[in-house]
């Protein structure tokens, strides 16, 4: 008899003398055990497949980078080589910033290609700092790589120290806005502080304007308006649109909570055409996003139009006409319902 003779993976038939041609007759002969043989290929599509695209970009940041930056990115900050790891990401959070990282030297006069650095900067972002990647996060593109690099920086310190402070302003630990509004822009209903997150930002910057206009929070009995009237004189022109394209590009998930229907019918009669069926705003209204309120907030600023603490000059005709809405909502119990009504909408997505 014939049986083959296993040893570990390599099988021997006695009788059959192998001639050693083809790959086939190590199959034919079964040299190889066949699981063995599907566990080699498994094995080998695991690890070699995605390997080659990785090593390729490794091997770039080792031979082109990592003399300066250091294999897990953590620099040399004490001789001006900055930490990459744990921060990278905070760049592309701040205007200026996702031109930065390929302007800056170390990046537009390497010598790799447009699609290699493209690469080889997205590796470095995910592989550095997944965590401070802002939510809405798009790859550079080869395409993008190569528009930039044809700019090459002037004052490389002076930009990025403006950068840093820019990104400081809005780290949730420095943040001065978070004090009130929360650390992800949630808002804080003991401090009458509304959500900002995911708010429009033309809307946000009117506000900002408005209270430091005195056209919101100018009357003494409002303390909530009072309160944000005095920050917002702290800020600058500047200012006031960073923090607004900040925090409405912060993502927050929004409670799932049964329709409350009764409201349905009051919201689409009298607010629907200039908030939206959604309750989302529109721009060109400048109404804003009411989807994502919460229900105190909305009756807060509700009684303030109707008390004319909001809304109450003819230099804010929006403040206006949303004045004039809210002094002809019906009864209490009507208020109530529509406010249920928009606070139990789905999410706007
Ligand atoms: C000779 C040392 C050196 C090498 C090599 C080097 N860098 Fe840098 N890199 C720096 C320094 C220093 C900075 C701080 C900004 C500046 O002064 O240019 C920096 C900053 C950066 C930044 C911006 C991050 C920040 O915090 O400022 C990126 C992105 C970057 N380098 C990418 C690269 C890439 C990609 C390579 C390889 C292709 C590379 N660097 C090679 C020294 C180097
Ligand atoms: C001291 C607490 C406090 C701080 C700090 C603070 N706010 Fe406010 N903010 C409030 C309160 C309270 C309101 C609600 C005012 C009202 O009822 O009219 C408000 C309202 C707002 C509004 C109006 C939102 C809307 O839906 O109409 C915006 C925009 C705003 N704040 C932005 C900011 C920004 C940006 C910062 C940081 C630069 C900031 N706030 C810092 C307390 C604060
Ligand atoms: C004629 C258009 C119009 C209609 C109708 C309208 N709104 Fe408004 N609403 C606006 C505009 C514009 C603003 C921004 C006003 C401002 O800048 O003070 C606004 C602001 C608001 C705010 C303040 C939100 C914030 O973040 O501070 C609330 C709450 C609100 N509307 C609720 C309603 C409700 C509830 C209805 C229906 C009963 C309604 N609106 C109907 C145009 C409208």
């Amino acid at each position: 008899m014939n049986t083959p003779n296993q040893v570990g993976c390599i099988s021997q038939r006695r009788n059959t003398p192998y001639d050693g041609s083809t790959f086939k007759d190590v199959l034919r002969l079964r040299l190889i055990h066949p699981a063995c043989l599907a566990a080699l290929v498994f094995i080998l599509g695991v690890y070699c497949q995605p390997a080659k695209a990785t090593e390729k970009v490794v091997a770039d940041y080792m031979l082109n980078c990592q003399g300066c930056h250091l294999d897990d990115g953590r620099g040399y900050p004490q001789r001006g080589v900055p930490k990459l790891n744990g921060y990278l990401g905070n760049f592309l959070k701040v205007p200026g910033g996702r031109e930065f990282l390929v302007q800056v030297p170390g990046s537009a006069q390497s010598e790799l290609s447009d699609q290699r650095l493209a690469t080889l900067l997205n590796w470095m972002l995910q592989q550095f700092s997944r965590a401070q990647l802002p939510a809405d996060f798009k790859p550079y593109s080869t395409t993008e790589v190569a528009r930039l690099r044809l700019h090459p920086l002037v004052n490389v310190a002076g930009l990025r120290a403006d950068l840093v402070r820019k990104i400081e302003k809005i780290n949730p630990s420095t943040d001065i806005c978070a004090s009130c509004h929360g650390a992800k822009g949630e808002g804080n209903q003991a401090l009458s502080a509304p959500r900002l997150a995911g708010q429009s930002a033309s809307y946000l910057t009117r506000q900002l304007t408005n209270f430091k206009n005195g056209l919101r929070g100018y009357q003494p009995e409002d303390k909530a308006g009072i309160s944000m009237r005095a920050l917002a004189l702290t800020l600058n022109e500047e200012d006031i649109p960073f923090y607004a394209r900040h925090y409405s590009t912060l993502k927050l998930a929004k409670e799932n909570k049964p329709l409350a229907a009764s409201g349905k019918h009051l919201y689409n009669g009298t607010c629907m055409q200039c908030h939206g069926p959604n309750a989302q705003g529109y721009e060109q209204l400048q109404s804003p996003n009411l989807n994502l309120l919460p229900d105190w907030y909305i009756a807060q600023q509700l009684s303030h139009y109707q008390s004319g603490w909001r809304g109450n000059s003819s230099s804010d005709l929006p403040g206006l006409w949303m004045r004039s809405i809210a002094t002809h909502i019906g009864s209490p119990e009507e208020l109530t319902q529509v406010i249920q009504y928009i606070v139990t909408l789905p999410e706007q997505k």
